[in-house]
């Protein structure tokens, strides 16, 4: 058989391993691999090279991905699913291996739908892809987020302020929630629960009062004010959105800049933000997200040599599994209540 895989979406750590674990699974069982070019953009212009042992030898602790990756969605072009069934057809590509989040995804399961043999292996720093508890790529920007807290704590105390950390996950918050819970945050905020700045400030007083002269906030760059809390104390209105430009670009740090503004206004406390931004999406995977890609590499080979089209590898406990596509699109996996509660008990 002749395999595509492709990387799409944002890039993330763990996306080389599950290319090499993809290309040597498959040499092994006797198929040819071509990589495209980033994303579905190098499937609808026909970018794609052979990959063999030679060029996927070195990749596994390397970040980003070989094969560059785009966010171009082919269904938001007239013509982008006619494209590429023609060019696989051309290429005589039998079965393809998209690794993306939610947006590549869905359109891997639209391919599927119009008769093409695809496998989806989930990856995404947010973590938000349903159907499996893990994606590539989150445990490594969880732990870049830590030691950023980490660092930022010391600076914190010293200097008797209050650090907000803001981290990625535009919809959901689970780097957040994480990171927090493993650098001792004092308060977690995340876009599935919008949050009160009065609450938020009277945590940190309270911690002032007994004694505790710095705090810690993380925040997901998602996160928002409650509708009623739009307005500030001399009744300005809290800016809050500014996050897409005109050419529908994510631009970030804009709520930890806006929460350390309330809170020093509301608190009379020194406030510095921090912003992680890409930081966290770069350099070399954690030997989960390492073992994490190779795993899925492998079953998505093997899901192939079974013939089984229209699914996705996934994480379930510790087993490797799949997962039917049409369960994993159309919606976003958030934050676990549960777990946000655990991390409410460690506030302030
Ligand atoms: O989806 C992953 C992610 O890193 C989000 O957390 C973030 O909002 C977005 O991508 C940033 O996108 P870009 O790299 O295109 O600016």
């Amino acid at each position: 058989m002749k395999i595509g895989i492709l990387t799409g979406g944002g890039d993330c750590p763990g996306l080389n391993a599950a290319i090499r674990s993809v290309v040597r699974k498959a040499l092994a069982s006797g198929h040819q691999v071509v990589g495209i070019k980033n994303g579905w953009k190098g499937l609808m212009s026909l970018d794609i090279i052979p990959l063999d042992l030679n060029n996927i030898s070195g990749i596994l602790p390397r970040g980003g991905t070989i094969l560059g990756t785009s966010r171009t969605n082919p269904y938001k072009h007239s013509d982008g699913e006619k494209k590429i069934l023609e060019n696989l057809e051309k290429e005589k590509i039998d079965a393809l291996v998209a690794i993306g989040g939610e947006d590549t995804l869905s359109v891997a399961y639209k391919l599927y739908k119009a008769g093409v043999n695809v496998v989806g292996i989930p990856k995404t720093i947010d973590n938000d892809v349903r159907g499996t508890d893990y994606s590539i790529g989150f445990d490594t920007a969880v732990n870049i987020a830590m030691e950023a807290i980490d660092r930022v704590h010391t600076t914190a105390e010293s200097h008797n302020r209050v650090a907000v950390v803001e981290v990625m996950g535009r919809h959901t918050g689970w780097i957040a929630l994480y990171s927090g819970l493993a650098g001792g945050a004092d308060v977690i905020l995340i876009p599935e629960k919008p949050f009160d700045i009065d609450q938020v400030c009277k945590i940190i007083e309270k911690r002032h009062a007994r004694g505790k002269n710095f705090s810690i906030v993380v925040v997901a760059e998602g996160a928002k004010f409650k509708v009623e809390e739009q307005v500030d104390k001399d009744g300005t209105l809290i800016v809050q959105d500014l996050r897409v430009d005109e050419f529908g670009h994510v631009r970030l740090g804009g709520i930890g800049n806006l929460v350390a503004d309330q809170i020093e206004k509301r608190t009379g406390m020194e406030a510095r933000a921090t912003i992680l931004g890409h930081i966290q999406r770069g350099g070399s995977p954690t030997a989960f997200d390492r073992i994490l890609a190779t795993r899925f590499g492998v079953k998505a080979i093997e899901l192939i040599n079974e013939g089984r089209f229209g699914v996705m590898t996934a994480l379930q406990g510790n087993e490797i599994t799949e997962v039917e596509l049409y369960e994993v699109v159309g919606g976003l996996k958030t934050v676990n209540p549960e777990l946000f509660e655990i991390a409410e008990v460690f506030f302030g």
